[in-house]
């Protein structure tokens, strides 16, 4: 569903994302995490088709992100780490506003926008200017404009970030139910109990590259780790990148 092949950018002489290689299936809930810097934004902003890279490929449902940027944008709900949202406008005028955009059938719209607004417990602030929201509002109202046409990759930088512990349930069990109808998340994180409850599998990236990916089992293996969380590993596995030690160890190391 997701596929990344040999996904390369540099901004002057940082190499922000160093031949990124990924494939994302379709219903699977994949974190991506890595230190501050590492090049998870600049990755997401490649597959979101906000930036090009300079080399590689980006392949959503089949479609060329490079070749066919508007067709391969269809299949995409996104929510960025900064989001610009149109402060004049409602809650509900900016659904109809990102609905038309993603070419969201009229007739549907009202019957959708309701179900999505009462998802994230927005309804009864629908005819507000989105001014008045707070924070963790705007972010329920981002979240509901980027899934509201239905689409069959989700991609989310920091999903979490200003959800109160409600919102935060909310969100987990709403990607839960989407994927197991066959929707791919793709969720940049610093949050990593979130990414170790909530995904099939993580990828961790450092200095633009992406030096362990798979289950926690297989990141436990990488990092020779007996601890159980996705944090304690984590570390493992950066620090092991940081000092420049042979990874992943092996026997005689
Ligand atoms: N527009 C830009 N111009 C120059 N350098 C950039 C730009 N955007 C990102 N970079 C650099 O690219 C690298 C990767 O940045 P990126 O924002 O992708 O990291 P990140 O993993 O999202 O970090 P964070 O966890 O802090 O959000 C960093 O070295 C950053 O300084
Ligand atoms: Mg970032």
């Amino acid at each position: 569903m997701i596929e990344l092949n040999g996904l390369t950018k540099r901004y002057g002489r940082t190499l922000a994302v160093d031949r990124l290689h990924l494939s994302i299936p379709e219903g699977m809930i994949f974190g991506f995490i890595g230190p501050n810097g590492a090049g998870k934004t600049t990755t997401i902003k490649m597959m979101g088709g906000l930036i090009a890279p300079d080399s590689g490929r980006v392949e959503i449902n089949g479609i060329d992100m490079g070749r066919f940027p508007e067709q391969a944008k269809q299949c995409i709900g996104f929510i960025p780490d900064r989001p610009y949202l149109y402060e004049k406008l409602t809650g509900m005028e900016f659904l109809k506003f990102t609905a038309d955009l993603y070419g969201v059938d009229p007739g549907a719209f009202p019957d959708a926008a309701h179900a999505m607004l009462e998802r994230f417990s927005l309804l009864g602030w629908k005819n507000e200017l989105i001014e008045a929201y707070s924070h963790g509002m705007k972010q329920r109202l981002i979240m509901a404009a980027a899934i509201l046409h239905d689409p069959k990759v989700v991609i989310v930088d920091e999903p979490m970030v200003g959800l109160d512990p409600a919102g935060i349930r909310m969100v987990k069990k709403l990607f839960q139910e989407l994927a197991a109808n066959g929707t791919s998340f793709f969720i940049s994180t610093h949050t990593l109990s979130m990414a170790q409850d909530l995904c099939d599998q993580n990828g961790i990236i450092h200095n633009g590259r992406l030096i362990a990916t798979g289950t926690l089992d297989d990141l436990k293996i990488q990092a020779n780790a007996t601890e159980d969380d996705l944090e304690t590993v984590f570390l493992k596995i950066t620090r092991e990148e940081q000092v420049g030690r042979p990874y992943p160890q092996t026997a005689g190391d």
